[in-house]
């Protein structure tokens, strides 16, 4: 499979979104990750559900939206109605992760769990049949812009063969710190989807980075 690019809302200029988002339509990459974090589970607070509908009603492409929440179980329903289409919650977040993902599922989304760095995927041995998607988290959530970490292609590698092992068919996302030095050799370590904020936004071009990326 083609590995797709999901750019960062997060780090798009709030003050034009809409331009943002058209510039987003108009590019090659393939998903919109929305970042939404409670100041709980992370050090940070993002944006909520008015935000996310704001995006929609512009957005031609999917919604990956990544919930940095604590408990997201009671939220499920309103980030649908939101319009997302891919709902990722935090392992580290959910004391029932079975049920929240099936009850994300029965909502008709695609269902994915995130792993904070230290979180190690032999975790997910027995939910991996079950999961459209694994996030692996190469920084620790909270904000944009910080430095990849290394130890995530020994990750990306161990699920890879996790997910052979089972015949899962979840993909994996790579999401944050990754640039135009990392990215060629994330996907060759066996990643389907490049998140990437500091990386497009910051660019002269975003278009062209986007294109970049996919190649
Ligand atoms: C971090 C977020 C990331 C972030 C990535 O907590 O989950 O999605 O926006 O940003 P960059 O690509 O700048 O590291
Ligand atoms: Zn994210």
């Amino acid at each position: 499979m083609n590995h797709l690019i999901a750019p960062s809302v997060l780090s798009a200029d709030f003050g034009n979104l809409q331009r943002d988002i058209e510039m987003i339509n108009n590019s090659e990459a393939d998903w919109f990750h929305v970042d939404v974090m409670d100041g709980m589970f992370v050090p940070n607070i993002s944006f909520g559900f008015p935000v996310i509908k704001a995006i929609k009603k512009h957005a031609t492409k999917p919604l990956d939206v990544h919930l940095m929440v604590t408990d997201p179980d009671r939220y499920l329903t309103q980030f649908k109605e939101a319009g997302a289409d891919v709902l990722t919650v935090h392992f580290e977040a959910c004391i029932h992760l079975h049920r929240t993902v099936q009850a994300i599922k029965a909502l008709g989304l695609k269902a994915g769990v995130a792993i904070n760095p230290h979180t190690s995927v032999n975790l997910l041995t027995d939910i991996i049949s079950d999961l459209d998607l694994v996030l692996i988290m190469s920084v620790n959530p909270g904000f944009g812009g910080q430095k990849f970490i290394e130890n995530t292609y020994h990750k990306i590698a161990a699920l890879r063969e996790i997910i052979r092992a089972t015949k899962s068919k979840a993909m994996i996302e790579v999401d944050g710190g990754v640039d135009m030095n990392n990215y060629k050799k994330l996907i060759d370590a066996g990643a389907n989807v490049l998140v990437a904020g500091n990386t497009v936004f910051s660019s002269p071009d975003p278009v062209q980075t986007i294109s970049m990326l996919k190649k």
